[in-house]
C-alpha cells in the first residue's frame, strides 16, 4: 500500500506529480513551488537548502561558490564540485551525492504532504518513476538510480523524459486506441540542459519506444552561454579588457582582476543573457543592467542589449542541430515501418523560443505541430502514469542504443575505438573480453570503458572524437599474486542489464584456458567508488 509518484528531475527545474484523492493528476508542491528549481545552497557542510531559496541566494545574493546548479547533467562524471559554504567550510562533493541531497529533501517534503492527505500508510511513497534525459549514458542511469536509493525512494524506475511527455500529452488530448491506430506521437523536448527527442506508440494498453535520440548537452544553457558569450566580447571591447569565456583561463598572476570579481562578472553576464533571452520569446528587443568590475577595482553599469534577429544568429547551429537530430529520428522511425507520426508534440522551456517553433515548421510539416498543454508538468505527469499502471519496465524498447567498448592502448591503432557491445542488440546482453597482463606479478587491472553513439556520429573513430564518452572505468584489484604475463589471460564478461546500467565479472585462466581462481573476481566500477 503507498502511492505513486512521478518526478521530472529536471536540470532548470524538478516537478514531482502524484493522484490526489479525487484521482485528478496534480503536482506536489515543495515549500509553496510546483516548479523547483533543481538547486542546493549550503549554509555549512551539513546545512543546506533546495530549491526556490537555494536559488535566490545563488543567483541574487551573488553566493554562486556556495550553490550548486545544473547538477544533473554531470550526475555520473566522478569529478567532484568544489563548494565554500556560507560559513566558510569548504569540501568536495560528487554530483550524484549532490543529487542524493536534493531528492533527500524532496522525499521529507512530499511525504510529509502525502501522509496529511492520505494517511500514514497510504500516504507512504510506494512506487516512483524518476524521467532521464533519452541520452543519459549507464553510468549516469546508475547513478540517478543509486542517488534515489539512497534519498529514500524504495523503488525507483528510469523512463526517458520524452516518452513520458507522450503518454501524459495521450492522455491530455484524451486519444483512445482507435484514434491513435498505427499513429505514433513525436515528442521533441528541448530543456535547460539536454535535448531529447522520441517517438512512441501505444499498442494495446502499452506504451512502445519506438525510437529516442537526443544531446545531454545540448538545452537552454546552451543557448544563454551564447548570447552571454557574445555579451562578454562586447563588454571586453566596451572597457578594454581581455576577459576569457571560461574560469579555466582565468589566471589570477596574468590579470590584474580578482577571481572573485571576474567570477561575480561572468555570474551577472550570465544571468543578463538568460533574462534576455527569455525576454527574446516575447519581444523583439530586450535591455538588461549588468554590474560589472572593470581591471583598476572600480565598477560599471554595462546596459547589454539584443535583437531577436542577433539571438537567432547565434543559436540557429544549436537548433538545427536538433532539427537533425529529430529528423534521424523519424527516418529511423520509418525504417522501422514506422510511417504516421503525428502529432509532433513541443515540450521544454526552450521550444518557447520562437525560431525553435518556426524551424521547426519550416523543416518539418507544418500542421502537426502542436504545443502541449501546461509544458512545464507534461513529464512528470507521464511519469505519474507511468508509475500508476506499473508499466516503466514495458516501455523500453529493450536494445543498446549506442556502441559499448574500449580504446586500443597500443601501436599504430592507438585511441581507436572498438566495440565490445553492438547497438541494437537486445537487453540484456553479455559480450566477453579477454585481456592480458601487462607484467609478471600484475594484480590490478584498469579498463576504460566508452560509449559511441554511432547514430549520431557515425564518423567517430577515435576516443577524442565527438561522439565517443568514457562512460566508466572497471577496476580489477584482487588478481592472485604470482600471474605469469605470458601464460594468464583475465576473461571480462561485460553486460548491459535490462534497465540500462552496467555489470562486469572477470575470470582469471591461465595459457590453456583453463580457469586459474575458482569463481568469478569482482570488478568494481569506478563510478561505484566513493
Ligand atoms: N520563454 C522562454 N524563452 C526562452 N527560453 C525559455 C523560456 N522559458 C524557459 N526557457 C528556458 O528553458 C530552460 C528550462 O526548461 P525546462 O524547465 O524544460 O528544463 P529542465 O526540464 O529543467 O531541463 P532538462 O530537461 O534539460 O533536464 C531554461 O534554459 C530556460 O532559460
Ligand atoms: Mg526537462
Amino acid at each position: 500500500m503507498g502511492k505513486e509518484i512521478g518526478i521530472d528531475f529536471g536540470t532548470t527545474n524538478t516537478v514531482v506529480s502524484y493522484f490526489n484523492k479525487k484521482g485528478k493528476l496534480r503536482q506536489l508542491k515543495y515549500k509553496g513551488d510546483e516548479i523547483i528549481p533543481s538547486a542546493i545552497y549550503f549554509y555549512s557542510k551539513n546545512e543546506y537548502v533546495i530549491g526556490s531559496l537555494a536559488k535566490r541566494l545563488i543567483i541574487f545574493d551573488n553566493q554562486k561558490q556556495a550553490g550548486v546548479l545544473n547538477f544533473k547533467p554531470k550526475i555520473g562524471e566522478k569529478e567532484k564540485i568544489v563548494v565554500t559554504a556560507e560559513n566558510g567550510d569548504t569540501f568536495s562533493i560528487r554530483p550524484r551525492e549532490v543529487a542524493r541531497l536534493f531528492l533527500n529533501e524532496i522525499v521529507h517534503g512530499i511525504e510529509e504532504k502525502l501522509i496529511k492527505e492520505f494517511g500514514p500508510i497510504e500516504g507512504c511513497i510506494d512506487k516512483t518513476v524518476i524521467t532521464v534525459p533519452a541520452k543519459f549514458n549507464s553510468t549516469d542511469k546508475a547513478a540517478i538510480k543509486k542517488a534515489a536509493k539512497d534519498a529514500g525512494f524504495k523503488t525507483a524506475k528510469l523512463v526517458a523524459e520524452p516518452t513520458a511527455a507522450a503518454v501524459a500529452c495521450q492522455e491530455d488530448m484524451g486519444l483512445d486506441e482507435g484514434d491513435i491506430q498505427d499513429k505514433a506521437i513525436l515528442v521533441y523536448d528541448f530543456g535547460g540542459g539536454t535535448f531529447d527527442v522520441s517517438i512512441i506508440r501505444k499498442e494495446g494498453n502499452k506504451f512502445q519506444e519506438i525510437a529516442t535520440n537526443g544531446d545531454k548537452n545540448l538545452g537552454g544553457n546552451t543557448l544563454t552561454d551564447r548570447l552571454a558569450e557574445e555579451l562578454l566580447n562586447r563588454i571586453n571591447d566596451e572597457y578594454g579588457m581581455e576577459l576569457p569565456f571560461s574560469e579555466d583561463e582565468f589566471d589570477e598572476s596574468y590579470y590584474t582582476m580578482p577571481l572573485i570579481h571576474y567570477r561575480q562578472n561572468m555570474l551577472a553576464i550570465w544571468q543578463a543573457a538568460d533574462v534576455i533571452k527569455e525576454e527574446l520569446s516575447e519581444s523583439a528587443e530586450a535591455r538588461k543592467v549588468c554590474n560589472i568590475w572593470l581591471d583598476d577595482g572600480t565598477s560599471a553599469m554595462y546596459e547589454a542589449e539584443f535583437s531577436r534577429n542577433e539571438l537567432e544568429r547565434y543559436i540557429s547551429r544549436d537548433v538545427q542541430r536538433t532539427i537533425d537530430i529529430t529528423i534521424r529520428t523519424i527516418e529511423e522511425a520509418r525504417e522501422m515501418g514506422v510511417e504516421n507520426i503525428s502529432p509532433i508534440v513541443l515540450a521544454g522551456g526552450s521550444s518557447n523560443i520562437p525560431f525553435v517553433k518556426k524551424s521547426l515548421e519550416d523543416k518539418l510539416v507544418k500542421d502537426e505541430i502542436i504545443y502541449g498543454d501546461d509544458v512545464s508538468t507534461l513529464i512528470s505527469r507521464g511519469a505519474t502514469i507511468l508509475a500508476e499502471c506499473d508499466l516503466a519496465d514495458e516501455l523500453h524498447d529493450g536494445k543498446t542504443n549506442v556502441q559499448t567498448g574500449i580504446a586500443v592502448t597500443s601501436g599504430v591503432q592507438y585511441g581507436k575505438f572498438q566495440a565490445i557491445i553492438p547497438e541494437n542488440e537486445p537487453l540484456p546482453c553479455s559480450k566477453t573480453r579477454r585481456f592480458k597482463l601487462m607484467h609478471d606479478g600484475q594484480q590490478r587491472l584498469e579498463i576504460h570503458l566508452y560509449e559511441c553513439d554511432v547514430k549520431n556520429f557515425p564518423k567517430a573513430v577515435r576516443i577524442d572524437d565527438n561522439g565517443i564518452t568514457l562512460i566508466d572505468t572497471l577496476i580489477i584489484d584482487d588478481l592472485p599474486a604470482g600471474l605469469q604475463k605470458d601464460n594468464t589471460v583475465i576473461d571480462v564478461e561485460i553486460t548491459i542489464q535490462k534497465d540500462d546500467t552496467l555489470a562486469a565479472v572477470a575470470t582469471v585462466k591461465d595459457g590453456t584456458g583453463n580457469t586459474i581462481q575458482s569463481g568469478s573476481v569482482s570488478v568494481k566500477k569506478e563510478s561505484d567508488l566513493e
